[in-house]
């Protein structure tokens, strides 16, 4: 989107982000969980914020169908909207990552292109993308909320992976999957993403 704003100068404060990460002993970060309804996005989220409060990590959690329920519940799940979706939850993950936080990002986010422009957003190691790439046929047997069956009937149209597109990362940090057709357990997912943490520093 084109800014609007004119007339606007950026204000430095002394209290910045390297004086917040010395305070909190951490390093602000964005983990951006990506992949289809019913994959386990909100439970990985969960698990993996539980997992680093633990270890004495601040975490917080910006999930897909909350943001939705407040700041975004004037977006809808058309193109345009699930663009601005992402592009929002971007710029408010970034916000997070520079008060010092690790920032947890779950949410479908389909198009590779707006997922890229927050990355651009953040420095190169402080954007961590993670693919929860559970096929469809698992996510669809699952089906959670029953949106799948809902979406197969024709009830909800433009459902990601029924009648609307899922472009899956090309070089994201991290992939999770099954293994021997098998899903790796919440706690299990959590630490494959902080032993990648704890190896990048
Ligand atoms: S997006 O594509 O990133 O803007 O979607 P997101 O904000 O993560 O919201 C996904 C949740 O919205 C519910 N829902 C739908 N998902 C996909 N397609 C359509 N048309 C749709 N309508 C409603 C659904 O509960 C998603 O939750 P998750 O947790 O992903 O299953």
């Amino acid at each position: 989107t084109v800014g609007k704003s004119t007339n606007i100068l950026w204000h430095e404060c002394p209290v910045g982000k390297v004086e917040r990460q010395k305070l909190l002993r951490q390093k602000g970060c964005v983990i951006w969980i990506t992949g289809l309804s019913g994959s386990g996005k909100s439970t990985l989220a969960c698990a993996l914020s539980r997992e680093l409060h633990y270890r004495g990590h601040l975490t917080y959690i910006l999930d897909g169908d909350n943001v939705r329920h407040g700041l975004n519940r004037d977006l809808s799940f058309n193109g345009e909207d699930r663009a601005e979706n992402i592009r929002r939850v971007g710029e408010v993950a970034k916000l997070f990552a520079d008060a010092g936080l690790i920032c947890i990002a779950s949410l479908i986010s389909p198009y590779r292109k707006e997922r890229d422009a927050c990355r651009a957003m953040l420095s190169d190691s402080s954007f961590i993308e993670v693919f929860l790439n559970i096929p469809l046929e698992v996510c669809e047997a699952r089906d959670p909320k029953g949106l799948y069956k809902l979406a197969r009937a024709g009830k909800i149209k433009g459902f990601t992976g029924v009648d609307d597109p899922y472009e899956s990362p090309l070089g994201c940090e991290i992939v999770i999957q099954q293994m021997d057709g098998k899903c790796p357990t919440p706690k299990a997912m959590a630490e494959q993403i902080i032993s990648f943490l704890d190896k990048n520093g």
